[in-house]
């Protein structure tokens, strides 16, 4: 089987979605928060935004195709290499696509995982970017899964399929 990697917008559950499909599944982000020792708010405060595309342009090229779910961060598509890298590769890019109200409110109730590029952003900045990523996840994705109003149980089952 192809390795398959879940991209999608903050709050659209990727994670959350990895887990169910694979006990050995590899979070993107984690690999980042544990290569850097801090959190990615930290990151970006100290750092900022740019040098943290840099870790994770690396750090997805990095990753053994050996795992066969990977779930990546929200801003994967922003990079042309990270666009292309995912072409290229022989893998599965199943695309969580969601509401845009129903990510956003997510995204504020997650007190856990503090999302950079959503605190510093109005709810009006934050859907134009969401506009923008839609066309760069579809241009990548070998697969679409609408996630509203759908249970993570649910939506591990229809990538299962
Ligand atoms: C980001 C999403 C985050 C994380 C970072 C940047 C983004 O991951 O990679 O805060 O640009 O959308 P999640 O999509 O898992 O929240």
């Amino acid at each position: 089987m192809k390795p398959t990697f879940l991209i999608g917008f903050m709050g659209s559950g990727k994670s959350t979605i990895a887990k169910l499909l694979a006990d050995d599944f590899v979070d993107l982000d984690t690999v980042i928060v544990d290569k850097i020792g801090m959190s990615i708010s930290e990151f970006f405060e100290q750092f900022g935004e740019a040098k943290f595309r840099e870790l994770e342009t690396e750090t997805l090229k990095s990753l053994s195709t050996t795992h066969q779910i990977i779930s990546t961060g929200g801003g994967i598509v922003m990079s042309e290499e990270n666009r292309q890298f995912l072409k290229d590769a022989d893998v599965n890019v199943v695309y969580l696509e969601g509401d845009f109200d129903k990510l956003y409110a997510r995204i504020l109730a997650d007190k856990e995982n503090i999302r950079p590029i959503a605190i510093s952003r109005t709810r009006e900045e934050l859907f134009e970017i969401y506009q923008h990523r839609a066309d760069l996840y579809d241009a990548v994705a070998t697969h679409k899964i609408c996630v509203t109003d759908k249970t993570p149980e649910e939506i591990a089952k229809e990538i299962q399929l």
